[in-house]
């Protein structure tokens, strides 16, 4: 399959970042979720990297009143920039620079959490004419190894429509997820997607293929986003607006990504990921290792 450099199908990537985190309670009553770091980086500036490596020239991130540090962050600091020049802390002056530099980035006003559509829709004032798709990446789900925008950009390429990311998960553990309904293409990780069911029993899962926070979709979204009416707790959800371009004959198909995940929006998957990050350091890895050895066994029975 092609890459970002022969099959770029997007440049403008949204970042909803408007929800409440109740999930992160009481720390999100001050502290956005998604500047909460991984190691010493938050995770949206892992999906704005994610994003740019895909070719995203453009980031808009949708934010809500109270959360504009989100943004924030992605802006130059020229007296913190100075003063670890004059110290010469070239190594945190280059992790400073390093999210501004990424992409462009723009704000996206949703002024109430009224779900994930809502969210997406408000970036429609950001789009230019010539944006005849855009990705979409929730920063709560790290999609690891990067680099599945690629593939789903090389899908839209070939089929048109708009592309989604799957995990493949065991049937036993799918009713957490959205799960897709699929037939197969020549490609084996590559299906047509013919419909969608939230947290199904494993019974009822059409498919074993999960629905992952990675998204490229087609313009036509913002039309079926004006068209649906709210969903499951009064949201208006992102997958009914697919899933009516679907009913009205868009191709949509999944990426089947053999990767991992992590999980940022709660405070256990957050752990699990800042583990899984901190070990692979030269910094902390180490000694983390050591101590979580000598902690899990102090544990045994
Ligand atoms: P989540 O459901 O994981 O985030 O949405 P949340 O609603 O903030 O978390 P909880 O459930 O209350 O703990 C996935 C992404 O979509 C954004 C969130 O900020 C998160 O990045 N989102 C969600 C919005 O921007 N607006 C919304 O109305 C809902």
């Amino acid at each position: 399959m092609t890459g970002a450099a022969t099959s770029q199908t997007f440049r403008t990537a949204i970042v909803p970042a408007a929800g409440l985190g109740t999930r992160f309670l009481p720390a999100t009553k001050a502290v956005p979720k998604e500047l909460l770091p991984v190691v010493d980086t938050p995770g949206i500036e892992l999906v704005a990297a994610e994003a740019a490596a895909a070719g995203a020239e453009r980031l808009v991130i949708v934010t809500s009143p109270g959360k504009e540090a989100v943004v924030k962050y992605f802006e130059t600091q020229p007296e913190l920039e100075e003063n670890l020049t004059a110290k010469g802390k070239d190594e945190l002056l280059d992790k400073v620079r390093r999210g501004p530099a990424l992409l462009a980035v723009e704000t996206a006003i949703q002024e109430q959490a009224l779900g994930l559509g809502h969210a997406v829709a408000q970036a429609e004032p950001n789009l230019k004419p010539d944006d005849e798709a855009v990705a979409v990446l929730l920063p709560d789900d790290l999609v690891l190894p990067t680099g599945v925008l690629e593939r789903m950009s090389a899908v839209r390429a070939e089929f048109g429509g708009s592309v989604l990311c799957a995990f493949d998960i065991p049937k036993a553990e799918i009713s957490p997820y959205g799960v897709f309904d699929v037939t197969d293409t020549d490609d084996e990780d590559v299906k047509r997607v013919h419909g969608m069911v939230e947290k199904p029993k494993p019974e009822d899962a059409p498919s074993t293929y999960a629905a992952a926070g990675r998204y490229l979709l087609d313009r036509a979204i913002f039309d079926a986003l004006k068209r649906i009416t709210p969903g499951s707790g009064g949201e208006l959800q992102l997958t009914d607006a697919v899933a009516l371009l679907i009913t009205e004959g868009h191709p949509v198909h999944v990426v089947v990504h053999r990767g991992g995940r992590h999980d940022l929006g709660n405070p256990g998957g957050f752990l699990r990921a800042a583990v899984d990050f901190a070990l692979e350091t030269p910094e902390y890895g180490p000694s983390l290792r050591a101590w979580l050895t000598e902690r899990i066994g102090t544990d045994r029975p």
